[in-house]
């Protein structure tokens, strides 16, 4: 689908109100460089999770030239610091629905997790707001159908962040052409309808907590990183072989291939923070500490734990639901002292975001 047939150049004017819950996600082959607007520079695949979610209430109303665009308030209370970031988002996203232009949006918003857990919480915000918005576009177009509206929520997710795209539907989901996937784009997420094995069906994702502060590198200076990277070339190329490899995988159930592309994916994501200009290592003592442990209890007990990251010093344990009682054990034995205040959220495989 060209990217034209997203402008709907509507002339409506209504209220409505709406509700969406939409869920995080966590790559297992990693985004990591971006160009012209929100364009992946190499495709990515990711399991969307279940419990850590954001709920958006949005309502439309019609509003005066010089009125305010929206108002926001998040668990019930002003945060005048997203109000840039919600701006820019209206404004990417208005000339596919230039009828927001004639709209005042009341937006209340609230996340599951902790919002100072360090856990990115832009993919699910932006989803479900994307969601909030296609919905009351959904109104003027009775011709739509179901994959019409996921394809554009993903669509106008991705002008908010990237790998909002990706938490729309589930339990995978692929953004950015590849040659894996035949309806793979850069414009939009597809969940690829292709019979994963059982065992990613209830896949768990325990996130330890390491580090609850703030991002030390936004995403948007990170992916930026990536222009003139002396790696950039290969480190394209390589997402584009892991995600066949993983495909294979996930079908196949091989859980020893899909342990290894999972790890190199998060270390090759790391080596290009600290192989850019300027460089940063964002990982922590404690997470080093982690990323032993596991492959010391992998190797003992060959259970199949391993982890991914994403742009920090959280590290997310991925595991087959089954072996849940022996690696709970192992975390409170083993991992627990290394996360900050013990704190860890136990998250697992999901199937999308939901209407409320
Ligand atoms: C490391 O989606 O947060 O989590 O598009 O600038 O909002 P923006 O970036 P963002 O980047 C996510 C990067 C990552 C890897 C991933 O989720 O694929």
């Amino acid at each position: 689908m060209s990217t034209n047939s997203f402008v709907f150049d509507t002339l409506v004017e209504g209220c409505y109100q709406t509700q969406w819950e939409a869920p995080s996600n966590i790559a297992l082959v990693k985004y990591w460089g971006k160009y012209g607007q929100q364009l992946p520079q190499n495709p990515s695949i990711s399991f969307t999770l279940s419990r850590c979610v954001t709920t958006t209430e949005v309502s439309f109303s019609p509003r005066e030239d010089d009125a305010e665009a929206f108002d926001f308030l998040f668990d019930q209370k002003k945060q005048p610091e997203f109000h840039p970031k919600i701006q820019q988002f209206l404004d990417r996203i208005t000339p596919y629905f230039p009828a927001l232009e004639r709209h005042h949006l009341s937006i209340s918003s609230h996340n599951s997790f902790p919002h100072s857990s360090g856990i990115a919480s832009s993919a699910s915000a932006m989803a479900a707001l994307a969601l909030c918005i296609v919905d009351f576009e959904k109104q003027f177009h009775s011709d739509w159908t179901e994959e019409v509206f996921l394809q554009k929520a993903s669509f106008l997710a991705r002008l908010g962040s990237g790998s909002a795209a990706r938490s729309i539907e589930g339990p995978l989901m692929v953004w950015g052409q590849s040659e894996a996937f035949s309806q793979s784009n850069d414009h939009y997420a597809i969940a690829p309808s292709v019979d994963w094995h059982p065992v990613f069906h209830d896949y768990q994702d325990t996130v330890l907590i390491v580090d609850k502060g703030q991002k030390k590198v936004s995403s948007t200076m990170g992916h930026g990183l990536m222009k003139g990277h002396p790696f950039a070339t290969q480190r394209f190329e390589q997402a584009h072989t892991h995600l066949e490899q993983l495909k294979t995988a996930l079908i196949t159930g091989d859980l020893e291939r899909f342990i290894d592309l999972t790890e190199a994916e998060a270390l090759c994501l790391h080596a290009m923070m600290m192989t850019s200009n300027p460089r940063f290592v964002l990982m922590q003592p404690n997470t080093m500490a982690i990323l032993q442990k596991v492959g010391d209890f992998r190797n003992q007990t060959q259970l199949p734990l391993c982890f991914t990251l994403d742009a920090g010093a959280n590290v997310h344990l991925l595991y087959p639901l089954q072996y849940r009682i022996p690696i709970m054990d192992f975390l409170q034995k083993e991992l627990i002292n290394h996360c900050q205040q013990g704190q860890y959220i136990e998250d697992q495989v999901g199937n999308g975001a939901k209407k409320i």
